[in-house]
């Protein structure tokens, strides 16, 4: 099972970053995108991240132009039926995910690997929607996706050994570190992190401090590299908000229950870096 050519379906901040990783580490990318204007400002996007990192002299100029011409973009589904693994990066979203699955489960050849980057929902309700479930896993990226190591090479009860082997050797292949866990809300990551960034905003919302001085006291308190509302902003609070509720779904524990003010900012569009607004102004 081995991986030479990805489709990706999805181009926002995930979508665009694991296409970018994957092409980088000399994989075919095809990614969808629901509108031609989405798809051709993720080619222009990656085109800007790989200027960035040529002018840094992180990469040649040769380098850059044999990735690009790895990576196409499509509006049309039908592109990926030939891909050796296909990975959706769709909104966090069960129903939209399953109907993506049934969808790509129709298109797509026998031997293709579907897999998801869900941060929280149940992957096996996901491989259950395809004739394929052996062949359905996690494969979870980190944001930014070219820059964090970690791939959580999520394992529902259908999966195979031979796909959770593939998945593993493309993360590895993708220069990343996997690690194996089981098909629960949150992985390990997300179930350690949202109650602290849950917990972040109730604390703003109590007025035990300003958000400035929360995020200041747990970058020189913790040592994190930002505090939790810039890392809220970076997530989006849609996707926090999602996240959130899959974990309280699935536990019922107080700590995963969004507090209010994080559900309000959604409901108000105030979606963080990805909208311009979020807890801070992006817009200046
Ligand atoms: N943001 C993060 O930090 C992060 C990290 C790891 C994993 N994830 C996961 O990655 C996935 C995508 O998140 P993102 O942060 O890239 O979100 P995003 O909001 O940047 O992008 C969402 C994408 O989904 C598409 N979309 C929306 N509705 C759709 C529909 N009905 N049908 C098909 N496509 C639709 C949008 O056009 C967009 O391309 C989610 O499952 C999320 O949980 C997010």
């Amino acid at each position: 099972m081995a991986i030479s050519s990805v489709g990706i379906v999805g181009s926002g901040i995930m979508g665009s970053g694991i296409a970018e990783v994957a092409a980088a580490n000399g994989h075919q990318v095809v990614l969808r995108s629901r509108s031609q204007a989405t798809a051709d400002a993720m080619v222009v996007g990656l085109e800007k991240s790989l200027a960035r990192q040529v002018d840094k002299g992180k990469r040649s100029e040769v380098e850059r132009d044999e990735i690009l011409g790895r990576v196409s973009a499509t509006t049309d589904l039908q592109a990926l039926a030939d891909a050796d693994l296909v990975i959706e990066s769709v909104v966090e979203d069960l129903a939209i995910k399953k109907h993506l699955f049934t969808e790509l489960d129709r298109i797509c050849k026998e031997g293709t690997i579907l897999a998801t980057n869900t941060s929280t929902l149940p992957v096996v309700e996901l491989a259950m929607e395809t004739g394929r479930p052996d062949r359905v896993c996690g494969i979870h990226f980190f944001n930014p996706a070219p820059l964090m190591s970690l791939v959580e090479v999520v394992r529902p009860i259908t999966a195979s050994e031979e796909t959770l082997a593939a998945a593993i050797a493309f993360a590895e292949a993708c220069g990343k570190e996997p690690v194996t866990v089981k098909d629960q809300a949150g992985f390990i990551v997300n179930a350690l992190l949202f109650p602290y960034l849950n917990n972040a905003v109730r604390l703003l919302e109590q007025g035990v401090a300003s958000m400035e001085g929360i995020d200041t006291a747990m970058k020189g308190g913790c040592g994190f590299p930002m505090g939790p509302f810039a890392l809220l902003d970076l997530v989006g609070l849609d996707t926090s908000l999602a996240i959130l509720d899959a974990l309280y779904t699935e536990f019922k524990e107080p700590n995963y229950a969004a507090v209010p003010l994080l559900r309000r900012m959604v409901a108000a569009e105030t979606l963080g870096r990805k909208s311009g607004q979020g807890f801070y102004d992006y817009r200046k």
